[in-house]
């Protein structure tokens, strides 16, 4: 695999959060193949993920606060944005003055970043604006033709993307996109003020050319992570009518038990322990799963705004915004 990679191919690579698609970080070539077999725009730019703190060195420019919050969550689910190094290739950042960099915990994927040597650019493996892929099998249904290996290392155990974080600015901490890692825990570890996002735009608007442009983190587009059906969104409970509609599935957090609703493949619970972190976990799946099934509309239940109902709630809105 690794000769693969430093061969400048690209790979399918499993990590805690969703399954990336992997090249060399320090090869052009190999890192526009990713965004051709993603069909994505080349101002969307990538992480690179490394295996140690050296390397962190060789891709961006640490600072003390980087150092800090390196200290506290890597290797996890959290991605820094910084001020890069010239080594980086300019299509990598997508010609930006910053690199997001992530040192990621699954075993599989530091062992391939060991035996490589090389940080790893790597976006989610899905095709532009689709559902992020959370099992192996995923990645075999949207991308399997166009690629030769996916290392298969089962469902991913978080199942939502890294929580970006930008601190290019000066005494600044900014998140871009929220994941597992949640401000108030970032935070409570390094005594840093943490900005967080503004909610996702309404749904009724949809993200123009200009709006791609200057983008800070296009993964603030307000449509991403996409099922092809038409995706709703409810609170507690859909309207009845909707309930009674056979076309409808439903995608519920915990229990639809409130509803008087039983569990059927119309019906499915994301999280049947009651815990966060199961509904994470499943929640791409399950998307995917609807989104294959014979129904036509997907109702899905937002959970409460706080800790890692934020990081759902982020993906469940963007996902909403049909175009
Ligand atoms: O959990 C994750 O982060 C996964 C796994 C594979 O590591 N990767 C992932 O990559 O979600 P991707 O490409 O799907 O999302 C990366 C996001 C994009 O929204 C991109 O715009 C943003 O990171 N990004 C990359 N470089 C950036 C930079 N220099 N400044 C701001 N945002 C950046
Ligand atoms: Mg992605």
């Amino acid at each position: 695999m690794a000769a693969s990679l430093c061969a400048d191919e690209v790979v399918a690579l499993p990590t805690e959060t969703v399954y990336g698609l992997a090249a060399n970080a320090f090869s052009p070539v190999a890192c526009e193949r990713v965004f051709a077999i993603k069909g994505r725009p080349a101002n969307d730019p990538l992480i690179v993920h490394i295996h140690d703190l050296a390397q962190l060195d060789e891709v961006a420019f640490s600072t003390p606060e980087a150092e800090c919050i390196a200290k506290a969550f890597w290797p996890g689910a959290l991605t820094m944005v910084l001020r890069r190094r010239d080594r980086i290739p300019d299509n990598v950042t997508s010609g930006l003055a910053t690199v997001a960099v992530r040192m990621p915990a699954h075993p599989v994927m530091r062992a391939v970043l060991q035996a490589c040597g090389k940080p790893l650019a790597a976006p989610s493996a899905n095709p532009f604006g689709y559902i992020s892929p959370t099992r192996p099998e995923h990645v075999l249904s949207s991308l399997g033709e166009k690629i030769r290996f996916i290392l298969d290392g089962g469902p991913c155990e978080i199942g939502l993307e890294s929580t970006i974080l930008d601190l290019s600015e000066p005494r600044s901490a900014r998140i871009l996109r929220p994941g597992a890692i949640s401000a108030s825990r970032i935070k409570r570890h390094t005594g840093m003020d943490v900005i967080s996002p503004q909610s996702p735009p309404a749904p009724s608007r949809f993200p123009s050319e200009d709006d791609r442009a200057d983008v800070k983190a296009p993964g603030m587009l307000a449509r991403h992570y996409s099922p092809r059906k038409p995706l709703i969104l409810f609170e507690n409970s859909p309207p009845k009518g909707a309930l009674d509609d056979p076309s409808n599935g439903f995608l519920w957090l915990y229990s639809p038990d409130k509803a008087g609703v039983r569990i059927s493949p119309r019906h499915v619970t994301l999280a049947p322990d009651g815990r966060p972190e199961t509904a994470a976990r499943n929640l791409f799946h399950e998307l995917r799963r609807m989104d294959e099934s014979p129904v036509e509309h997907i109702w899905a239940q937002l959970p409460a705004d706080e800790d890692l109902g934020v990081a759902i709630r982020d993906r469940l809105r963007r996902a909403a915004n049909q175009a």
